[in-house]
């Protein structure tokens, strides 16, 4: 949640800064700030409530110059989104300015102390007092700034990624992370620090991805210093960054989320590429093979995520059912944290993220990994805390996702639980081979599937349409379909602000099917699979009240056609594969209602794409 980025150089900081901001603001939007040091030794901070456009709106006539700086991009937690509140704080005594994202859960405290030492608060953050506490430690302590940083930091519970620079010392920045995501660009005499890589991808590739409790001192023209918080030196490990320019632009579509629906059939060719070979007659996903001897022990699998990524568990849940026959449970993460879970060694935990930072999940595999369990992860962001807290797991490569609303990377997610699924089946001989293969076969052909799927998109942009002025929606499904209902209800929901509801179809008839009138349109997702019959008889119960009905079916389905308002035809796949083809009519009917309804599809009001906090 909020974006921070850093940059020391011979360039104009303000450009790479606002430019850097502009490509995190995925991460927080209701404020964004800046500080700079200009050549004169003087700290400007320029700060405003509302997206980066407005904060260069406001720094228009103002001095820009400056080879240093820090700069942030906000997702309110403490304290409303306003320009006080924004980013970055400094000191009282004007010194220091510090951009931070996390959340100090032990701020109140340590005002309350400061405030009897003296010092007075501009915000209602909990940012102010990580700011005052470092300057107040550098001032009685006499030590240097990166001395009272670490002394602070010591101080504080909770969550940070920080970044600190000091009027006094224009060739220096500190920066620090605990649960936080933080990274290093370096570049030719020059050093970029952001939340993630994209702000600094078409200025360097060689990155150092801090480690939770470490402290970096960036100085002009040194080598870079890593610190941890008991004041050891650690090595430096400079990684290559598989990121390129063009992931990070819109290549010509309006926005980010529709591009990202787009990219589906090239981004599930990514993700199986190299896994599914041979024809389909051998697959091999990181962190199986070499783990054997736990996945075939297995006497549970339970997942832990949340949001887009816990309908993908739930879709991990049928397939390994299905096809392993392991007992599979499936848990938010932020309810799995705090409900003194039972687990045993013999159970796997499989952490499924985007983002691979999200503050539920990562608590969530610190108490599997407590409790002696094996943790997996499945994510899409390589350098990410989620991938460096498991014992093994595997990326989705499915390429930067940038659109709030999930997509590309949901049905990446997909596509990795049905080869891990088809993986463990093979190795426990739960399937017979043919099967394997048969399906194995059938996901190589998924991307070419997809593109097809996408061919509706002008259809769906006219059926949006008709429904843009509804208030309340209904997705149903069954089976594979129920998490897609689930996912389809969360798509339209969050980017249209239109109240959907995700349910199991059957389940509708005990409660749900009272709100069925002309006013609430129903989206049932009724494949051809083994509860076809079923889906029709409850598509039947809503057209009986009055309920008009969008069906997504399978390609050459009369029957379905005869009673629903609606239908959108996709082809026809093996049942396990159905949720990657059925998702993506619902995408795009929730892209195209937030068209109609002028929504900011991008960046929908109060929403981030990485939830580090709680
Ligand atoms: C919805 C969406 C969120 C995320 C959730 C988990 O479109 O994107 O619900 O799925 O915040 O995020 P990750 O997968 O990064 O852990």
């Amino acid at each position: 949640m909020c974006g921070i980025v850093g940059y020391i150089g011979d360039g104009n900081a303000y450009n790479v800064l606002v430019g850097g901001l502009h490509r995190l603001e995925y991460r927080g939007y209701d404020s964004a700030g800046i500080a700079l040091v200009d050549n004169t030794g003087k700290l400007n901070i320029y700060k405003t409530k509302g997206k980066v456009n407005s904060l260069e709106a406001f720094c228009k006539d103002k001095n820009t110059e400056s080879k240093i700086g820090i700069a942030h991009t906000r997702w309110a937690t403490h304290g409303e989104p306003s320009d006080y509140n924004a980013h970055p704080h400094f000191s009282e005594d004007g010194n220091l300015a510090l951009v931070h994202n996390g959340t100090i859960e032990n701020y109140k405290v340590l005002k309350e102390a400061l405030i009897e030492h003296g010092c007075h608060f501009h915000s209602e953050t909990d940012t102010e007092v990580l700011v005052q506490l470092i300057e107040y430690i550098r001032v009685h302590n006499d030590c240097s700034m990166l001395e009272a940083v670490r002394e602070a930091l010591k101080q504080v519970v909770g969550a940070y990624a920080i970044a600190v620079i000091e009027k006094g010392d224009p060739d220096c920045i500190v920066a620090a992370r605990k649960s936080s995501p933080l990274v290093v660009g370096v570049g030719d005499n020059e050093f970029f620090l952001a939340s993630d890589a994209s702000p600094f991808v078409e200025f360097t590739d060689n990155v150092v991805y801090l480690k939770d409790e470490e402290i970096v001192l960036i100085r002009r023209g040194e080598p870079l210093k890593l610190y941890s918080l008991d004041n050891k030196e650690n090595e430096i490990d400079v990684r290559k960054l598989e990121m390129s320019i063009s992931q990070l632009e819109k290549g010509g579509y309006p926005h980010f989320m529709l591009k990202e629906i787009f990219e589906q059939p090239s981004t599930l060719h990514d993700c199986i590429r190299g896994r599914v070979v041979n024809d389909g007659k051998y697959i091999t996903l990181n962190g199986v093979n070499d783990n054997k001897e736990t996945f075939m022990s297995a006497r549970r699998i339970i997942f832990v995520a949340c949001g887009t990524s816990w309908h993908s568990a739930l879709i991990g849940k049928y397939l390994i059912q299905d096809m392993c026959r392991i007992p599979v449970e499936v848990e938010y993460a932020s309810e799995f944290r705090y409900s003194h879970p039972v687990l045993t060694p013999h159970d796997i935990v499989i952490a499924i993220s985007q983002s691979g930072e999200t503050a539920d999940t990562l608590a969530a595999i610190k108490i599997a990994r407590g409790m002696g369990a094996f943790v997996y992860g499945i994510s899409n962001v390589v350098g990410s805390s989620i991938p460096r807290e498991t014992h093994s797991g595997t990326y989705i490569h499915v390429g930067p996702e940038i659109g709030v609303a999930s997509t590309k990377a949901f049905t990446g997610q997909v596509m990795v639980l049905t080869m891990l699924a088809l993986t463990i089946a093979e190795l426990k001989n739960t399937m017979p081979k043919e099967d394997i293969e048969r399906i194995a076969q059938w996901t190589l052909r998924m991307p070419e599937l997809v593109e097809k799927v996408l061919g509706l998109a002008p259809d769906i942009e006219r059926l949006s349409l008709i429904y843009t002025y509804a208030r309340n929606f209904l997705y149903l499904g069954r089976g594979y379909s129920y998490p897609v209902a689930l996912e389809g209800a969360l798509k339209l929901k969050e980017i249209s602000y239109i109240h959907a509801e995700g349910y199991p179809a059957a389940e509708m008839k005990h409660g749900p099917i009272a709100l069925i009138d002309a006013e609430m349109p129903s989206v049932i997702i009724a494949p051809k699979d083994h509860l076809y019959e079923k889906i029709v008889s409850n598509v039947q119960q809503v057209k009986a009240r009055g309920g008009n009905i969008i069906a997504i079916v399978t390609e050459g389905d009369d029957e379905i056609r005869k009673i629903a308002d609606h239908v959108l035809e996709v082809p026809e796949v093996p049942e396990c594969l159905t949720p990657i083809i059925t998702s993506v009519p619902l995408q795009l009917l929730s892209y195209y209602i937030a068209i109609n309804k002028g929504k900011d599809v991008d960046m929908p009001r109060n929403l981030a794409k990485s939830v580090t906090v709680e």
